[in-house]
């Protein structure tokens, strides 16, 4: 199976590769690195698909999403942290400000 997991350079994520993986399934993933990080699957570089990218570009979404059997959408601003730095961009982005 063709598993297709966005956020997957974060903690859940990486582990669901890993999980995948160690199943015998294909994986890929989209990752834009805000709060995930390569190090997460640095042992598994070899035998996943990495994307680096934002699941804001639809087209490269749909590309991945028509490749795979199953999506896992794990990709999020986490955190109060995150969410706080992040506040003024992401009132922009919505076109809230
Ligand atoms: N960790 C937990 O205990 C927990 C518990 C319940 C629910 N969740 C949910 O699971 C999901 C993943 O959580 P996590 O702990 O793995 O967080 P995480 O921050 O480790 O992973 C999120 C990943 O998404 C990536 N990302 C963020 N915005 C992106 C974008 N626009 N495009 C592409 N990639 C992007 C980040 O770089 C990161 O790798 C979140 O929705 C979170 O709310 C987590």
């Amino acid at each position: 199976m063709k598993v297709f997991i966005t956020g997957g350079a974060g903690f859940i994520g990486s582990h669901l590769a890993d999980a995948y993986l160690a199943q015998g399934d294909q994986v890929s993933i989209l990752d834009n690195l805000s709060t995930g990080s390569l190090v997460n699957i640095e042992h598994i570089k070899n035998r996943i698909q990495i994307n680096k990218g934002d699941i804001r570009d639809q087209k490269r979404v749909e590309t991945l999403i028509e490749q795979a059997d199953l999506v896992l959408h794990m990709a999020a601003a986490v955190g109060v942290h995150t969410i706080l730095n992040l506040y003024l961009l992401i009132l922009l982005d919505l076109k809230l400000y």
